[in-house]
């Protein structure tokens, strides 16, 4: 099976198309990422080193996605990740993230290809998510998708309908993730997308972290799983799309995995044995949601699969990371 990674080059595409290199999975594994994330380098240099071509273009070039060769699958993990950008540059969210789905359906149909399409727990309605608070629910596939959801949110929405009209018109097999939080090794955290990376890297390199939002007493919870575990279930996801396919699930740490920013602190400090100044910014984003955990159960019972990796377990294969390479991140992670 020849595989297709989109976003490539990005924090889980890379550890993906490393994983299927190294377990045989697919004949040929090829990218397709410009580039454009911080650390996306990096992670080149990673896929070279295993012979894994990248194609540098934009997916929301359709002349160019259209040229590439065929496929049997995608696995699109190409995107604008930062929930936030959407205030800051609509344009880019709206191209990477639903232009750049149209096109990927596209080039889908023309060769007959399936899709695995990483979606997002932004897909749920940020105003029921407030009304959770820290009451210890979790989240299948059946809660709200009403009313705003941000930018982000609303392209990966989008995104989702469009493949499932794709897949009636042209009967493209497809899964659907809906991920939390994942995060890893490999992961080049920024302020507003990959704060569990963040949070190791300022504490290791005893740099000042602020919580912002809620309060700003770092009280808000999501679950977080190990991109390990999500390497696992897309693999499985491959052997099994003959038989299960048209679907969608969410997928994420789970109760145990959950946490709040506080408590991801006093793991750090325990993980890195160095404690850090922590600020409070008040103001809340109008796209800041105070609590989202994840129910596996469905995903659970199609792929008798489970995340495995609990939370400490990703704290300290992200530190061991940055250990390893602390000179050349410094050059990514800020
Ligand atoms: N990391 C998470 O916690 C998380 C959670 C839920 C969903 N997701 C989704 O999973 C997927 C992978 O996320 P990630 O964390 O690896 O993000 P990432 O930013 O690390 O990777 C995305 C990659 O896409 C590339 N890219 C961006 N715009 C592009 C464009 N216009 N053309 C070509 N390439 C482009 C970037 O250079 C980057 O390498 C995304 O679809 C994201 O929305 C991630």
């Amino acid at each position: 099976m020849k595989i297709l990674i989109t976003g490539g080059c990005g924090f889980v595409g890379s550890n993906l198309a490393i994983f299927f290199k190294n377990n045989k999975i697919g004949t040929l594994i090829n990218s397709l990422d410009n580039l454009s994330r911080g650390g996306s380098r990096l992670n080149l240099q990673r896929l070279k080193k295993k012979k894994i071509k990248n194609f540098k273009i934009d997916i929301a070039n359709n002349k160019l996605v259209k040229r590439l060769p065929r496929y049997d699958l995608i696995i699109d993990c190409c995107a604008e990740a930062a929930v936030e950008t959407s205030k800051k540059d609509i344009n880019k969210v709206f191209n990477t993230n639903l232009v750049g789905t149209l096109n990927v359906l596209k080039k889908c149909t023309k060769d007959k290809s399936k899709l695995i399409f990483l979606s997002s727990s932004r897909v749920y309605s940020i105003d029921e998510l407030h009304k959770l608070k820290n009451n210890n629910k979790t989240i299948n596939e059946k809660f709200s998708t009403a009313g705003p959801k941000s930018v982000y949110g609303f392209c990966k929405y989008s995104s989702e309908h469009l493949i499932r009209e794709f897949s009636f018109l042209y009967k493209i097999k497809y899964i659907v993730n809906r991920f939390g939080v994942i995060s890893g090794p490999w992961q080049f955290g920024k302020q507003d997308q990959g704060f569990v990376s963040l949070w190791v890297w300022k504490h290791l390199n005893k740099k000042k972290l602020n919580y912002i939002g809620f309060g700003g007493n770092g009280s808000q919870i999501r679950d977080v799983i190990h991109i390990d575990d999500v390497c696992e279930l897309i693999a499985l996801q491959v052997k099994k799309i003959n038989k299960n396919f048209n679907l969608l699930v969410n997928v994420g740490g789970g109760k145990k995995n959950a946490t709040s920013l506080k408590n991801l602190t006093t793991l750090c400090q325990q993980v890195t044995s160095n404690h850090i100044k922590i600020g409070s910014k008040k103001s809340t984003s109008e796209y800041d949601i105070p609590y989202y955990v994840t129910d596996n159960s469905k995903v659970k019972k199609i792929y008798k699969w489970r995340n495995r990796k609990s939370f400490l377990n990703i704290l300290q294969d992200v530190y061991k990371w940055m250990l390893d390479n602390q000179k050349e991140l410094k050059k990514y992670i800020k």
